[in-house]
């Protein structure tokens, strides 16, 4: 479902955050998901990390940049309250959460030398201004690293019962919602517009293998169908129940197919403010 109860720069957010969602973040790591910017890092560093969600990335950045302050923002309090737990639980004493929203940073200019973003500006509708803000509170020379999907170039093989339509159905509702489906293949040239100078972009892809795996994004992308896409899609004409419950049928064919594979496409960008 859309989550307009937030007044912010980001009205209709398509994800939810519900126990699926965020369990979907929790395969997430620095080290494997943000391994372009680790290698920027420093101790003693100040780093933001930008619609941080439960932290999972965040920690890792924190432990980076040890004993450097982290921060990290993100728009939904409960997202928020799960990332301190979980830098509580790490014994992560230089990390810093709080609510905010990322077109209005609560922190002064030129304050950090590194900002992260990561599947977050695909969500926010105005990306030149929200990298406009994050440029603000870089300190000249600081680094930006963002990591963001490209679901044009997302699969599901064997593609049984047309399940790869599915992608067309989400894209649709985020764009409707404001998103921006493709975001990772936009990032050198939405950093460039920007004014990040020595931009570059790197990407990687994201595997589901084994049975295990599998079953996992079974579980996710049936989440993705009935608990946020469904009723939008249906309201904006784009899919029907039925095409749903086959596509849901179809997945659960797919997660017990022996040759079940499926892989995610992301893009990944450095930038520096000059
Ligand atoms: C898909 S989650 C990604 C979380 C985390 N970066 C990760 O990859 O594990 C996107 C997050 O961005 C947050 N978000 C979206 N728009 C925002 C905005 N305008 N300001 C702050 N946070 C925002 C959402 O609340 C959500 O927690």
């Amino acid at each position: 479902m859309a989550d307009n109860t937030q007044e912010t720069s980001t009205p209709d957010y398509t994800m939810g955050y519900e126990d699926s969602a965020v369990e979907r973040l929790s395969r997430f790591t620095a080290e494997t998901d943000a391994a372009y910017l680790m290698a920027h890092l420093e101790p003693g560093m100040r780093l933001l990390d930008v619609g941080c969600g439960p932290g999972n990335i965040s920690v890792g950045l924190a432990s980076a940049v040890a004993p450097g302050e982290f921060h990290g923002i993100d728009m939904k309090e409960s997202q928020v309250e799960l990332a301190i737990t979980a830098a509580n639980d790490g014994g992560h004493s230089n990390a810093r959460f709080q609510v905010a929203d990322a077109l209005y940073l609560p922190f002064p200019d030129n304050h950090f030398d590194a900002v992260h973003c990561h599947s977050f500006l695909m969500h926010v509708p105005d990306t030149m201004a929200v990298l406009a803000e994050i440029k603000r509170v870089l300190k000249e020379g600081g680094v930006l690293g963002a990591r963001e999907p490209i679901v044009e170039k997302f699969f599901i093989e064997p593609d049984i019962g047309h399940l790869n339509k599915f992608w067309a159905i989400f894209s649709a509702v985020m764009i409707a919602n404001g998103g921006h489906t493709d975001m990772g293949k936009e990032l050198r040239a939405r950093f460039s517009e920007a004014g990040f100078v020595k931009v570059v972009a790197t990407g990687a892809l994201e595997t589901w293998g084994s049975p295990s795996e599998t079953a996992t994004l079974a579980e996710y992308v049936e989440y993705v169908m009935r608990g946020t896409v469904d009723d939008q899609a249906i309201a904006h004409g784009i899919t029907t129940k039925d095409e749903i419950d086959a596509l849901q049928e179809a997945m659960e064919v797919w997660k017990e197919d022996p040759g079940a594979f499926a892989a995610f496409s992301w893009g990944e960008c450095l930038g520096r403010k000059p």
